[in-house]
């Protein structure tokens, strides 16, 4: 990165790297929004904001990625539209620091990335919480309201009514454990995976256009259940203060599609305590039941799956040592979590490569889940 900030900005002196991962979602889908609970785990997969001061008044980003610059002065920076592109990300997030009381200091900024981009593996937020970084340049956030203030900017700014979960992720994502994250209190404990299992996410290489649109219809179909629960259990706030039986006992007074979103979103928030629970106890069959049963309430309730997702899943539950699946983050393409026996992974790799590309031609990528470090300086280290 030093070489191509040299080369691309003349000098890189006083240069600082910052480092936000990606993340897989092992379960707990479409809950944050609904202020439950998920159990993401941050990945190796991640993306770097080097940053150095520029000294004629400019703001420079330049994404290796897309091979494109952009470049303002940095008064203009707050004054700035959305242009539905790639730079919407860390202007957003400039923008949300200009309102917390931070300027945004002239400054050349080069993006390198290793999260696959449109693969649900949230390089979104792992883009702004690394511009985050970049423009505070050591400047002091508290960390809940560094991924509060990135979640704001994609909210507010990038236009997508999305919850906590990637950004708080990013920020607090830790070695060797998920992270089980309650999305109303914002609190979070470590999660301890059991031995003998690992985790590979496999990537349909797809990004279906409904993505967006369907993810600010479900948001809305969320806010319509609770609203037709209210009258019965007038302290319901929000879908996570549901319980299954509750909702059983209102299901027929919703309207269908609206019972159905908020059947799964109840079930799903239920999962995530008890494949905790199966976790703690090293109960990994049970573990992988809570996947695909997590599975099959998206596909069927949520309706957010899609055919190429179906088939990592089904393809996936015929192989030897695989003890679950599931597509994971926001749907319509993007990627499954497959929870498998590590002696499984060679041949799992291949079996689920050689049936993808038979039904879609095309070749799926797989990466593996390693439980990584949130954000932080790099260089200097
Ligand atoms: C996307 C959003 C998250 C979350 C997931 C679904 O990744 O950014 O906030 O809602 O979808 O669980």
């Amino acid at each position: 990165m030093i070489d191509t900030f040299c080369a691309r900005f003349g000098s890189a002196d006083g240069m600082r790297v910052f480092r936000a991962p990606g993340r897989v979602n092992l379960i707990g889908e479409h809950t944050d929004y609904n202020l439950g609970f998920v159990l993401p785990v941050a990945l190796n997969l991640a993306t770097y904001v080097a940053t150095a001061p520029a000294a004629d008044g400019r703001l420079r980003i330049y994404s290796e990625d897309r091979r494109e610059m952009r470049e303002w002065s940095s008064s203009e920076i707050s004054g700035l539209a959305r242009a539905r592109h790639w730079t919407d990300y860390p202007i957003g997030v400039a923008q949300q620091l200009i309102a917390a009381g931070f300027a945004i200091e002239p400054a050349n900024l080069l993006i390198r990335s290793t999260v696959p981009e449109g693969s649900g593996l949230s390089s979104s937020a792992a883009l702004e919480v690394s511009s985050a970084l970049a423009f505070l340049n050591r400047r002091r956030l508290p960390p809940l309201d560094l991924a509060r203030l990135c979640q704001r900017a994609e909210v507010h700014f990038v236009g997508m009514p999305c919850g906590i979960m990637d950004q708080y992720i990013s920020i607090f994502g830790r070695e060797h454990t998920a992270v089980e994250i309650d999305c109303r209190s914002l609190e979070h404990r470590d999660v301890e995976l059991p031995a003998g299992i690992t985790f590979l996410a496999v990537n349909t290489m797809v990004k279906h256009a409904l993505a967006g649109s369907a993810y600010r219809e479900r948001v809305a179909e969320c806010a319509a259940a609770v609203e037709g629960i209210k009258p019965r259990f007038p302290l319901v706030k929000s879908l996570r203060d549901v319980t299954p039986e509750q909702f059983e006992s209102v299901a027929d007074l919703l309207p269908g599609v609206i019972a159905r979103r908020a059947r799964h979103v109840v079930t799903e928030t239920a999962r995530v305590g008890q494949f905790v629970e199966a976790s703690g106890g090293g109960d990994l069959k049970r573990m992988g039941a809570l996947m695909v049963e997590s599975h099959r309430s998206l596909q069927q309730d949520y309706e957010v799956s899609c055919a190429e997702l179906d088939f990592l899943v089904d393809r996936a539950l015929g192989i030897e040592g695989i003890l679950g699946a599931r597509m994971t983050g926001g749907g319509f393409g993007g990627c499954t979590v497959t929870m498998l026996r590590p002696d499984a992974v060679p041949r799992f790799r291949q079996e689920i490569a050689t049936a993808y590309e038979g039904k879609f031609g095309v070749t799926p990528a797989i990466y593996p889940c390693e439980p990584s470090a949130g954000a932080g300086e790099v260089l200097p280290a």
